[in-house]
């Protein structure tokens, strides 16, 4: 795994940012947009709302955004839900409803167990209420805004097979038909993950999360379509190397850097040539872009 710190060409960055952020595009919203850096709403809006909750998704949905991020991962009777942590303590009140079952891991719950669980009022009294949402419930709710998926495979080492059952899920909903095959995109920490989701749907969109070193990009682009790094690891000659290859479908590999949270790092790494900014506040971001542009 390489490491590249971004620090010593941000500055000079900032100052080429428009070279690589032109032509007007409108927007969901209406609006129109003057750049090609997609904005993705991390966990759903999630500096407005709960991670990973269905209000996260109308959060975004409510600021013109139309790429939500998610999590996914198994109960113990093999439901998918959404949520970002493999335990369920820090986004629900799982400690007060079930005390005696410490650490509170996401598999050692039924879904009926999780479904008991408040997963709003930790972010805030007006979320009270707000429960974890299954996959499907997810996927109606995006679906219903008219929104698109990037769908984050989380901890897959744990969970066996979660690629075939993931997809035989977004396949039942519609996700995998030839008209939708835009709206969504799979990723993952693990490579095994994302190659094992290629082998089984080679028509879907993936994307790897990590810096794999440059050397090694011709190996993840046999299965991926997306190189997504931290932005805190990247420099514009490293997009520029993941640009150079061509992924799994023909075409340069895409780059969509995660959290950003702030205009003047989404003007830079807009300015190295990234495709897609993940973030907790994609008013901000999408903002910055257009002003920048
Ligand atoms: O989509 C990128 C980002 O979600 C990866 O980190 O920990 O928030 O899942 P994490
Ligand atoms: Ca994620």
């Amino acid at each position: 795994m390489q490491i590249r710190p971004a620090a010593a060409l941000t500055g000079a960055l900032i100052g080429m940012s428009a070279l690589f952020l032109p032509t007007a595009t409108a927007q969901a919203d209406g609006r129109t947009t003057h750049h090609h850096t997609v904005t993705v709403a991390h966990r759903g809006a999630s500096a407005y709302a709960p991670e990973n909750t269905l209000a996260a998704v109308d959060a975004a949905d409510d600021l013109g955004i139309d790429w939500v991020e998610n999590d996914v991962q198994r109960t113990r009777d093999g439901e998918l839900i959404v949520m970002h942590d493999t335990t369920l303590s820090r986004t629900t009140d799982v400690e007060q409803v079930f005390p005696d079952r410490a650490p509170w891991k996401i598999s050692d719950f039924t879904l009926d167990e999780i479904e008991k669980l408040d997963a709003g009022s930790w972010f805030g009294p007006e979320f009270q209420g707000e429960t974890v949402p299954t996959l499907e419930e997810y996927m109606d709710r995006v679906s219903d805004n008219h929104q698109k998926l990037l769908l984050e495979l989380k901890a897959p080492e744990l969970y066996p097979g979660i690629e075939r059952q993931t997809l035989r899920e977004l396949r039942r909903e519609g996700w995998l038909d030839h008209r939708h095959r835009r709206r969504l995109i799979i990723q993952s920490f693990s490579a095994d993950s994302v190659r094992a989701v290629h082998r089984l749907r080679p028509d879907v969109k993936t994307g790897f999360l990590g810096t794999p070193a440059v050397a090694d990009l011709p190996e993840y682009a046999e299965f991926s379509d997306q190189i997504n790094p931290s932005y805190t690891t990247i420099d514009a000659g490293y997009v520029s190397a993941v640009r150079s290859v061509d992924g799994a479908h023909g075409k340069p590999l895409e780059v969509y850097t995660w959290t950003v949270n702030d205009g003047p790092s989404a003007v830079s790494v807009a300015g190295m040539g990234v495709s897609g900014i993940i973030t907790n506040k994609p008013d901000v971001i999408r903002d910055a872009l257009d002003d920048a542009s």
